[in-house]
């Protein structure tokens, strides 16, 4: 029985959660988009607070992690949390860390009365999609999501 432990990240952390923002990248073949830098993650992170790591260890060894934000529904009437990342590295996989880290969060929504926690994934990721219908999440397949980024993010700004 391996021991799994999750604690938030610290500024030292850095280099550890961006090695895993790389390697979750990379199993999304998505590597070449990553521009994220050491500094950039711990002044966004860190320093103006915009989002939040938790790392999980296996026997004392860093073995995943997942980054976070809150969002809000009107709807609701309240914020929510939004999970950009949950990655576990391959060889920790199938010890019920990925269930430890989703588990650490579903936690921290009903101790702050946040109403929803929500992510999205690939359509081709079936091994997280089973993951994610085993834990009694619903994929929301009627939403499209939109993104504004680059010259036409600049260009709406311009004008
Ligand atoms: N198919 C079916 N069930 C699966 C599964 C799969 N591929 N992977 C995990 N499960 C089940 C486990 O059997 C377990 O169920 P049980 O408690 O009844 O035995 C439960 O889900 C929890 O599994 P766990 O060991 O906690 O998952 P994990 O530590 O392997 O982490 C991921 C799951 C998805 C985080 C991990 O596989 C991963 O990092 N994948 C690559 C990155 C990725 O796709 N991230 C998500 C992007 S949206």
């Amino acid at each position: 029985m391996s021991d799994i432990r999750i604690r938030p990240a610290q500024p030292e952390d850095i280099p550890l959660i961006l090695s895993f923002i790389r390697a979750l990248a990379e199993y999304e073949h998505m590597e070449d988009q990553v521009v994220a830098t050491q500094e950039l993650l711990t002044d966004w992170i860190f320093t103006k607070e915009k989002a939040k790591v938790n790392l999980a260890f296996c026997d004392g060894e860093p073995a995943g992690f997942t980054l976070y934000c809150f969002n809000f529904s009107t709807f609701l009437g309240r914020a929510g949390i939004w999970l950009e990342d949950l990655f576990v590295l391959p060889q920790y996989r199938g010890r019920g860390i990925g269930l430890t880290l989703m588990k650490t969060l579903a936690a921290e929504a009903a101790d702050g009365g946040y109403g929803r926690l929500e992510w999205s994934c690939l359509d081709w990721n079936t091994p997280s999609i089973e993951f994610y219908k085993r834990l009694g999440a619903v994929a929301m397949d009627e939403w499209t999501t939109y993104r504004l980024t680059g010259n036409e993010l600049a260009a709406l700004a311009e004008n």
